[in-house]
């Protein structure tokens, strides 16, 4: 792919309006985020789910704003004109709506942010306002909330009964009242996103795991490389198993060390013959 121009707000719902698909990917390091902004993915989330696919906790509750603003940082070295979007952590917007708007300018001030990610339905929405009052584009996150995994049962399918889509379509309309340019519902029925997305109004609906009929669509990077030992979640798609080649590269690379098969001549440099004398006759 050539340069292209930093993808703005306004070219994210060009592309709605002409109904052509958002391409939206997790992204968490500075070399994966180069590959992600050469294949020409519009939005990048450096998402709180880093806990679990880089730092090996079993939840994303651990997770820090500071250890966001160092991931998103280094994305943004990676990928300079893809629209990124900075996850809130646990806690950095629950407590108060200070909080939520000091911790998203940090996103914006210290790694160049285009918009953040916040998890909730109304009760958030205040926070949601007093970041856009800010100036700061939020996003909503609808559905199975990763941060709130515990009250919902459980990474599974959120909305399956007409009182709880009912609920996630209220929270839909109270987010984008509030000001949330777009929404991200994760793991709901393919029926309810697709009501979600004909009510909005001014307001991009991204799907992971909800079915086809969204704005646009979001992965796990990790999930499409099956670069995430524990678990594969049935609703992402591997689109190419980097784990399998690395493993496999791993095993190659012991057994040839143990084999004095690497290094190889390629693999090493030598010294000239008069410098290296020169060098003995130093050490005499
Ligand atoms: O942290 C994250 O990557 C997320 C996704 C699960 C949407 O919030």
């Amino acid at each position: 792919m050539g340069e292209r121009n930093k993808v703005l707000l306004s070219a994210l719902f060009k592309k709605a309006h002409e109904g052509k698909p958002i391409t939206w990917l997790t992204c968490y390091d500075y070399p994966t985020a180069f590959f992600q902004e050469q294949a020409g993915i519009d939005m990048i989330l450096v998402g709180d789910s880093l806990g679990m696919t880089m730092l090996g906790y079993d939840s994303t509750l651990p997770v820090t704003m500071d250890d966001m603003i160092r991931h998103t940082q280094a994305v943004r070295r990676g990928a300079p004109t893809a629209f990124l979007v900075g996850d809130m952590p646990y806690m950095s917007y629950q407590a108060s709506t200070e909080d939520a708007v000091r911790n998203a300018g940090r996103f914006m001030a210290e790694a160049s942010c285009d918009a953040i990610k916040l998890e909730g339905g109304v009760e958030i929405a205040s926070r949601v306002r007093g970041i856009v009052d800010a100036g700061i584009p939020a996003i909503g996150h609808l559905g199975l909330t990763p941060q709130s995994v515990s009250s919902l049962g459980g990474f599974k399918l959120q909305g399956k009964g007409a009182l709880q889509a009912k609920k996630i379509i209220d929270d839909a309309k109270a987010l984008e009242k509030a000001g949330a340019f777009a929404i991200l519902l994760e793991l709901v029925p393919d029926r309810v996103c697709k009501l979600i997305t004909e009510r909005a109004d001014n307001c991009l609906i991204m799907s992971l795991g909800s079915g086809p009929y969204a704005h646009g669509q979001l992965l796990i990077y990790h999930d499409m490389f099956g670069l995430y030992p524990k678990f594969k979640p049935k609703m992402a798609k591997v689109f190419g198993n980097a784990g399998e080649v690395i493993l496999n590269g791993l095993r190659t690379y012991a057994s040839e060390v143990v084999s004095g098969e690497f290094p190889g001549k390629d693999n090493y440099f030598g010294m000239k013959d008069n410098e290296y004398d020169d060098l003995l006759e130093m050490l005499d």
